[in-house]
């Protein structure tokens, strides 16, 4: 069967792994969650005290950079590493989400993830998620998917994720979190956060996961 190539793209916390997801499972794709590999940069950075205002020590800590996707058979994910560690949990945390919109602003750290996840898609048959992926990383994608939902949903659904692994988070400080994300994300110079002209807008505010996802899947078939 023909192998296409979906984008997923939108606001943070909007739903968008959890969708990816389960539309690489029901097509056996592949699934790659873009933002995981600006978080593990951020993470690189946040311990190596780079100074990632300074072009040349961005440029240095790139090399010694080296991202992976491992897929996990007992948690049926696929994880992210860093230089051979596993950091799938630890770039979850608010102390990487507070940063890494910054970082992700950069135009060489830009292009070094950009030029791997293009790699990725070369034989199609692939849903990747993140901010640019419909109009800068796959431009020619078949199906390209907008995601959105109302801000006090996002911040609520993230709250409770967070909260989960770390009870002293506050809703205050995820609701702030996610603004600020979403302000630079869309106002960068760089790759900004758009919907690309030929997405689909996918408003998930009042959507079940279930319904959501039936929504996509007819438009997969119509692509295929
Ligand atoms: O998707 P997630 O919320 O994990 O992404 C974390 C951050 O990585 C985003 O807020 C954004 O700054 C950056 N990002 C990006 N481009 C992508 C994916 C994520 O700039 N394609």
């Amino acid at each position: 069967m023909k192998k296409i190539i979906i984008t997923i793209d939108g606001w943070s916390s909007c739903g968008k792994s959890t969708l990816a997801k389960q539309m690489a499972k029901a097509l056996n794709y592949v699934y790659v969650d873009s933002g995981a590999m600006y978080r593990a940069i951020t993470l690189y950075f946040l311990r190596n005290h780079v100074d990632w205002t300074d072009e040349k020590e961005v440029h240095k800590a790139l090399k010694e950079i080296s991202l992976q996707f491992v897929f996990n058979e007992k948690s049926q994910q696929s994880e992210m590493y860093l230089n051979g560690e596993n950091v799938e949990y630890v770039i979850r945390d608010l102390v990487v989400a507070e940063k890494v919109s910054e970082v992700a602003a950069i135009k060489e750290v830009r292009e070094f993830a950009v030029s791997q996840q293009q790699k990725m898609g070369k034989g199609r048959g692939i849903v990747m998620d993140g901010r640019d992926i419909g109009t800068v990383v796959f431009p020619d994608a078949e199906l390209k998917i907008f995601m959105t939902a109302d801000n006090a949903v996002r911040v609520e659904r993230r709250f409770k994720e967070l909260y989960e692994k770390n009870p002293n988070v506050t809703l205050e400080e995820v609701k702030a979190n996610l603004e600020m994300r979403d302000y630079i994300d869309s106002n960068r110079e760089f790759s900004p956060l758009r919907k690309a002209e030929d997405a689909v807008v996918l408003d998930n505010t009042a959507c079940t996961e279930k319904e959501q996802f039936q929504k996509a899947m007819k438009w997969v078939q119509q692509k295929l």
